[in-house]
């Protein structure tokens, strides 16, 4: 079982592959022709989400798609899976992802994120499947000495348990290629990934109160929330408030695809910064999303919000350089997408 960098002949894993990143990372595969096998177990996700797909996609394609609602803990679940695919090579997204729910719940984290990591390994293992791409997130970086940041800036310690899970189980999957060097490993460390698929037919859909900006941005647009909380304008920034590299999240899919072909008859274990590069602050991501959705978006300054670093931003080049991979989309984009999204879709895959 190896990749190639024929997509066609390839079959590959999507863990959480029906959630916000692992939904738009899909299509990509499949347009591309690969042949996709989703385990999800909709824990905080939903099903719909794969007619969707289908409609984007459309029947040809769509018919290299097997989903399997399962938790990627289940091990029994996964020796069925690789028994009933060929699988090349898998996209591991699931993994439980909320920061602060994360503090208040560090044990089923930790188990969650870190232990089906390890089934899933070990499953790979048994079937002799050893490529895998995880993703990983800029939080490893913690509060950066300098600006932007490379895959050589230090990883520094995580503030909470969500970010220990991203931190250790890149430890993880580095010390399996120590151990047996024909393992094939990409640790993608994602900036902020935003946006939604330009069809207006998929994008985040986050359960309860978002914690994140874009979503909470978004839900004010469309009326389900008053007014955006600004956590903090009193950093060492331009205009106070926070700086994110954001991302589009069909830039974050297409990276994960380049990674795949990049991987072809490769072993052992890289880094890439998934980012645009450029900084943006919470002000201008509350201007350009009021552009989008065409009135002022009311805001309220709020303190700052425990464990969020003033800036960061990436350095991509070594993604363009060696995955031949770039962002394409600007932030009055990504906003655009997410509007388009939000306001077709107000309460979400469930409305
Ligand atoms: C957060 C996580 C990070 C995780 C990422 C997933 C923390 C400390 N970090 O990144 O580990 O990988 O989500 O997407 O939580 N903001 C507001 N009002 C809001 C929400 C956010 O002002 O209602 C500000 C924040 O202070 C920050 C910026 O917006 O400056 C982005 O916040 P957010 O979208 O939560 O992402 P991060 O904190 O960067």
């Amino acid at each position: 079982m190896r990749i190639t960098t024929q997509p066609s002949n390839t079959c590959v894993l999507v863990t959480g592959g029906c959630g916000f990143i692992g939904s738009h990372t899909v299509v990509v595969l499949l347009q591309q022709g690969v042949e996709v096998v989703i385990v999800d177990d909709l824990s905080n996700s939903s099903e719909k989400v794969l007619d969707r797909i289908d409609q984007i996609v459309g029947a040809d394609a769509a018919e290299k798609l097997t989903f399997y609602q399962a938790d990627v803990n289940d091990r029994e679940a996964l020796d069925a899976v690789f028994d009933a695919h060929t699988i090349d090579a898998v996209i591991h997204f699931a993994g439980f992802k909320a920061v602060g729910e994360s503090v208040q719940k560090p044990i089923e984290y930790y188990s969650n994120n870190i232990g089906n990591t390890l089934t899933l390994v070990d499953a790979m293992r048994a079937h002799g499947c050893k490529s895998i791409i995880f993703s990983s997130s800029a939080t490893v970086y913690g509060d950066p000495d300098e600006l932007p940041l490379t895959e050589a800036s230090p990883k520094k310690p995580a503030t909470n348990p969500y970010g220990w899970t991203k931190w250790m189980i890149e430890e993880i999957l580095g010390s399996l290629v120590v151990a047996d060097p024909e393992w094939n490993v990409v640790l993608l460390r994602y900036f902020n990934p935003i946006g939604a698929h330009p069809s207006g037919l998929m994008g985040e859909d986050p359960k309860g109160i978002p914690n994140n900006l874009l979503p909470y941005v978004a839900q004010v647009a469309v009326g389900r929330r008053d007014a955006v909380h600004v956590f903090g304008n009193d950093y060492d920034t331009p205009d106070g408030t926070g700086v994110r590299d954001y991302i589009h999240v069909m830039d974050l899919a297409e990276g994960h695809a380049a990674a795949l072909t990049w991987m072809a008859g490769r072993t052992g274990c890289e880094v890439f910064n998934l980012g645009t590069g450029q900084g943006t602050s919470v002000l201008e991501i509350v201007k350009a999303f009021s552009a989008a959705c065409g009135r002022d978006l009311p805001y309220v300054i709020e303190p700052r919000r425990a464990g969020d670093v003033t800036a960061n931003y990436a350095d991509c080049t070594k993604a363009r350089e060696q995955l031949g991979w770039e962002a394409r989309y600007n932030i009055a984009d990504m906003c655009r997408d997410s509007w388009n999204w939000q306001s077709t879709n107000p309460n979400g895959y469930e409305g």
